[in-house]
């Protein structure tokens, strides 16, 4: 009969175990990975959790599938929670040292354990996600392995907020997890991701691309928007999740964190006297108008270079977390095309879903005409960006800077569809659109026979903007709530918000709406 162990056995037994799931795919690989510029799963949480709050579950999984790899420890991915900000988050991160971080059964199954165990009990989810793709020694067993993840993140999508880091490879199919999350977080010159790779894209369109141009950070952050956050190193990106998270609550029932709230809320600011140009048609930066309203001037920008003609973003305002939507005069007038109607739909509805307030700063010429434009699909895009905005429910505060003209001005959060706090400065001008434009219209066969057409010209615009190109004709409908000193724009939303704190409002029941995809 073998002898039971002694306790001494068991512990030293457990010991051996703990520091062979620790060492992953062991001292070569992981010299492999750093030498590449990349950390290892566990530096990953570490620098991504509050000091010593790692709980790992799972560490002595091994893979259930085929092949004659050696058993390691793990099987390719470190699963657990820990705290950020003091608040409870489950992770998951995959380690490239062992079978490149692809996923097979075991591993999707560590997955999924903890994604279930972060909708169950309302905690973000974050995925650090390295990996060579589906483990091609399991087949099939590994492909259902991701559609299991993929259903999770479908049915935990608006419940919990999830975050998806892609520190290496993602690639084919593994980009659909990322891409169902909420927030994408890419690291330049280490990270890509793509459905097939340069050698398939030169196979079939003959098209010669490298790695880094057809899906790394810049690309996806810059171009395609597949990404929101696009970092030097992978501690900044870790840091930015971290910083995310400052904003966004737990779960969809809770509310959202409060900023520490101690710029003074009835603070004015004289500078927003200066920001609009004199001349309607100069642009000017709302960086500027976000950063002097905000408190302390922190704005954390999403998706910053992706259609940078609108901005999106979180920050405080007297303490309350909002999400900001603001038009960006300096890039192609603020106009709404297809990218910035998806880029502020998408946030928009993660506000919505997150409790939110949503903080609108508008200052559009309309939507962007142009052939490109409407073959893009512009409609059924820009429908999108309204839709998200009718069917938002959080408070809804809209300021007005400059030009509310056309569809742009019922979309931008206006009053008809449910903006609870609606508020213009003296400078705004709100019509169907532009003087010059309306007038050319108006009266083109006037101005073509009047003697002096530019002077004719010059009359009507004068004309038209006094009449129509003001806050004034909105406000005496009651469209705006009220025509504010800039200097105030600041208390003014704190004030309001304070005030829409006990808002419910909601849709007619339904099992979904049908958003125009
Ligand atoms: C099993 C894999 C693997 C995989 C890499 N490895 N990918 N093992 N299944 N999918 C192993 C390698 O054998 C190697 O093992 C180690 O991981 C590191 O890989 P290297 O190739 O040495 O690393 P590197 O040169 O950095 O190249 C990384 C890579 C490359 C570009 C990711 O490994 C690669 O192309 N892998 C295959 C990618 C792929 O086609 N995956 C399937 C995609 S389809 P050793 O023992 O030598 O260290 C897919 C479908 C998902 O994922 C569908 C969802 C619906």
């Amino acid at each position: 009969m073998t002898p039971i162990a002694t306790l001494q056995q068991q512990l030293s037994r457990l010991a051996e175990a703990a520091e062979a799931a620790e060492r992953g795919g062991g001292a070569d690989r992981l010299a492999a990975q750093h030498a590449k510029g990349k950390l290892s799963a566990r530096e990953r949480l570490l620098l991504l959790l509050d000091e010593g709050s790692f709980v790992e579950l799972d560490r002595f999984v091994t893979a259930r599938g085929a092949g004659d790899g050696p058993v390691v420890y793990g099987d390719g991915v470190v699963t657990g929670h820990g705290r950020i900000h003091g608040r409870t988050v489950y992770v998951f991160s995959q380690d490239f040292t062992v079978f490149g971080g692809s996923l097979s059964e075991a591993h999707a199954a560590k997955i999924c354990k903890v994604m279930d165990l972060a909708l169950k009990t309302g905690a973000p989810m974050i995925g650090l996600n390295d990996s060579g793709g589906a483990r091609i020694q399991e087949g099939v067993v590994s492909l259902g392995g991701y559609a299991d993840i993929f259903l999770r993140n479908t049915l935990a999508s608006g419940v919990i907020p999830q975050l998806s880091a892609i520190l290496g490879p993602c690639a084919g199919g593994a980009v659909y997890s990322p891409a169902i999350t909420d927030f994408i977080f890419m690291v330049r010159g280490t990270s890509y991701m793509f459905v097939t790779g340069p050698n398939v894209v030169k196979t079939v369109t003959h098209e010669d691309v490298t790695m880094e141009q057809l899906g790394g950070a810049a690309t996806h952050a810059g171009t395609s928007g597949v990404a929101h956050f696009a970092d030097d190193s992978e501690p900044a990106c870790l840091a930015r999740i971290r910083d995310l998270l400052r904003y966004v609550p737990s779960n969809n029932v809770d509310d959202p964190p409060r900023g520490p709230g101690t710029d003074p809320r009835d603070r004015r600011d004289e500078g927003l006297l200066a920001v609009i140009p004199d001349h309607p048609a100069r642009p000017y930066d709302m960086h500027e108008v976000i950063r002097r309203v905000v408190d302390d001037g922190a704005f954390f920008e999403v998706q910053g270079e992706y259609a940078p003609n609108i901005l999106v973003g979180f920050a405080h305002l007297g303490g309350h977390s909002v999400g900001i939507v603001a038009n960006q005069p300096a890039v192609l007038a603020g106009v709404l095309d297809i990218d910035a109607s998806l880029k502020a739909a998408r946030f928009v509805r993660f506000c919505d879903c997150f409790n939110i307030p949503l903080v609108t700063f508008e200052d559009v010429p309309g939507f962007l005409p142009g052939v490109a434009q409407e073959h893009g699909g512009i409609i059924k895009h820009g429908a999108k960006l309204l839709y998200a905005y009718c069917e938002a429910t959080v408070p809804k505060l809209t300021v007005i800077t400059r030009k509310a003209y056309g569809g742009a001005y019922d979309v931008m959060s206006s009053k008809h569809i449910r903006g609870d706090f609606n508020v213009a400065w003296p400078s705004a001008e709100i019509a169907v659109m532009g003087p010059k434009g309306a007038v050319e219209i108006l009266y083109r066969k006037e101005i073509a026979e009047a003697p002096d057409p530019a002077a004719a010209l010059e009359a009507r615009v004068a004309e038209y903007t006094e009449r129509f190109a003001n806050p004034y004709v909105a406000a005496a409908r009651g469209y705006v709530d009220d025509v504010i000193d800039p200097r105030d724009t600041r208390p003014r939303l704190i004030g309001a918000l304070d005030a829409l704190q006990g808002k419910r409002d909601r849709n007619p029941p339904r099992k979904h709406g049908n958003l125009p995809l």
